[in-house]
């Protein structure tokens, strides 16, 4: 494993590219950066039928970033594709079949909950407790921030108290643009580039280039910002870890836009 440190900005980048004849492969990510969470990059080759066993008391998140697959869970099913998430709520396990002919990747988080945590998802109505949450991350609610341009587009993938003090989204652009200087010391924040992701990231006066399918540590705290230069894309998913329940507040800063019914 790799982990590349340039200053204090810690990032890695996937290996996406399996050698020859290999129908797996996995690698651990980030060791240590997030507290209690472990993140792991997986790809297997088709045909295959993998039964993966969800760990109880955690968080099991999983970004698909390539490759088609379908994803089972008792009686439901899911079309995994690019850039889409699940995060199963009421299963013990789930089952990912890969077609011959495709070749999936995809980033696994599990997180360990607190107390507070359970306590939280009691707080939780019914309509934010799915048995399995999932969604492509093109078809998620778009929202603006001051930090940001109005041509680009966040849009919120995983919104806040569905699971407690996690939150996603993703921002795309196409330069030149910028993420304008903000900090936020009560949530340790990830970046993974997306399809095509070309950015500069800088944090305390100190920057990195950033492509797609790697997977970047803003450091706590710092004043930190992104770059994307003419004819460049920006495209990355933001993964914000709460330190406890009131740092939520944090996302009060991001305004969904509505888009007027005709009723
Ligand atoms: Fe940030």
């Amino acid at each position: 494993m790799k982990k590349h440190f340039t200053s204090n900005i810690i990032f890695q980048n996937l290996k996406m590219q399996l050698e020859d004849g290999a129908n797996s492969f996995r690698e651990d990510l980030l060791i240590g950066e997030i507290e209690d969470t472990e993140i792991e990059h997986l790809a297997f080759v088709g045909p295959t039928l993998q039964k993966i066993s969800l760990l109880e008391e955690h968080m099991n998140m999983f970004l698909f970033l390539k490759g088609n697959a379908e994803l089972v869970a008792d009686n439901l099913s899911f079309q995994i594709v690019p850039e889409s998430i699940a995060i199963p709520l009421s299963f013990k396990n789930i089952q990912i079949n890969v077609e011959e002919g495709e070749t999936l990747h995809y980033v696994a988080l599990t997180k360990k909950y607190t107390q507070d945590d359970h306590e939280d998802f009691n707080t939780y109505p019914n309509e934010n407790k799915p048995d399995l949450f999932f969604t492509k991350f093109s078809d998620c609610d778009p929202y603006t921030e001051k930090i940001k341009s109005p041509k680009t587009i966040s849009r919120t993938v995983l919104p806040e108290d569905i699971i407690p003090r996690v939150a996603l989204g993703t921002v795309e652009a196409l330069g030149p643009d910028e993420v304008r200087a903000h900090k936020h010391p009560m949530l340790d924040q990830l970046f993974l580039g997306l399809t095509d992701n070309c950015i500069r990231v800088y944090a305390d006066g100190r920057s990195i280039e950033l492509g797609p399918y790697s997977l970047l540590h803003i450091p706590i705290g710092s004043s930190h910002w992104v770059t994307v230069e003419k004819g460049d894309k920006l495209f990355y998913l933001w993964m914000d870890f709460f330190l406890d329940r009131t740092g939520q507040q944090w996302l009060k800063t991001h305004k969904p836009i509505t888009t007027k019914k005709n009723d």
